[in-house]
């Protein structure tokens, strides 16, 4: 890891124009979930700004392949297999070692290993759908898996979510956790889905979506997609700009 001094500044305050609205009546959950009174100003507690740390001795030798870690031996899950691939980073655009990356997703037909799941899509008995791993200090990190299915959903009256990875990423303070999704390149259920149409900056909608990355496919093994996730910055005395700041 990283000898860096690490930073126990406040953090930027969360963007409101960029993150979606809480309320969103056409993601019909979003109605209940969302506050019904205005929110309070709290500064940054201490457990927000210091912690989570997180060590490589946590992980598993399969976690991050997703293609094996639930497979029989010798077996591995169906679908089109994939490296996905990127960096962390704060909104200075500084990487964030050390931070912990939990990711899950449906099986190639579209179809989650979950008792409530309730699309008719196969099961992969080779496939459980989640991982994780963990940065190195520069903010990089790679998993393999499959390529998820998109699936319906109880919405409207006839929704589908695109395909794609949810994300949970812990980076140095517990106010940066973020929780996300992945999209594909190409996939022409983006634009029609409710979930990505609570999100106002077409920007922001770009940035959720993973281009195809030919150079750093395998051949005969793995495609590969890249998609680099941005967690809030902290700020910083004018001396950390001049010599960092970009
Ligand atoms: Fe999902």
């Amino acid at each position: 890891m990283s000898n860096r001094k690490p930073e126990t500044g406040a953090f930027f305050p969360r963007d409101r124009a960029w993150q979606p609205d809480a309320y969103t009546p056409w993601y019909k959950t979003s109605v209940l979930r969302s506050p019904q009174k205005a929110l309070l100003s709290i500064n940054n507690t201490l457990s927000e700004m210091t912690g989570p740390v997180f060590g490589h001795d946590i992980l598993g030798e399969l976690d991050d392949d997703l293609i094996h870690n639930f497979a029989k031996p010798g077996e591995s899950a169906i679908g089109p297999r994939i490296i996905v691939h990127g960096r962390v980073m704060d909104e200075r655009g500084r990487g964030v070692g050390g931070a912990l990356l939990e990711f899950w997703q449906a099986n190639a037909g579209g179809r989650y290993r979950h008792k409530k799941e309730g699309y008719v899509a196969a099961l992969d008995p080779n496939f459980g759908g989640c991982g994780r791993t963990i940065t190195d200090e520069d903010g990089h990190y790679s998993f393999r898996t499959i390529k998820p299915g998109p699936y319906p959903w109880p919405n409207g009256v006839n929704d589908w979510r695109p395909a794609h990875i949810h994300f949970s990423v812990f980076g140095h303070g517990f106010a940066q956790r973020l929780i996300t999704q992945m999209y594909f390149e190409g996939d022409p259920l983006i634009p029609l889905c409710p979930i990505v149409k609570t999100i106002a900056d077409p920007k922001a909608i770009e940035d959720l979506i993973a281009p195809l990355d030919m150079a750093n496919t395998i051949p005969m093994d793995a495609s590969a997609y890249k998609f680099d996730i941005v967690l809030r910055g902290r700020r910083s005395t004018m001396f950390e700009n001049r010599m960092e700041g970009n």
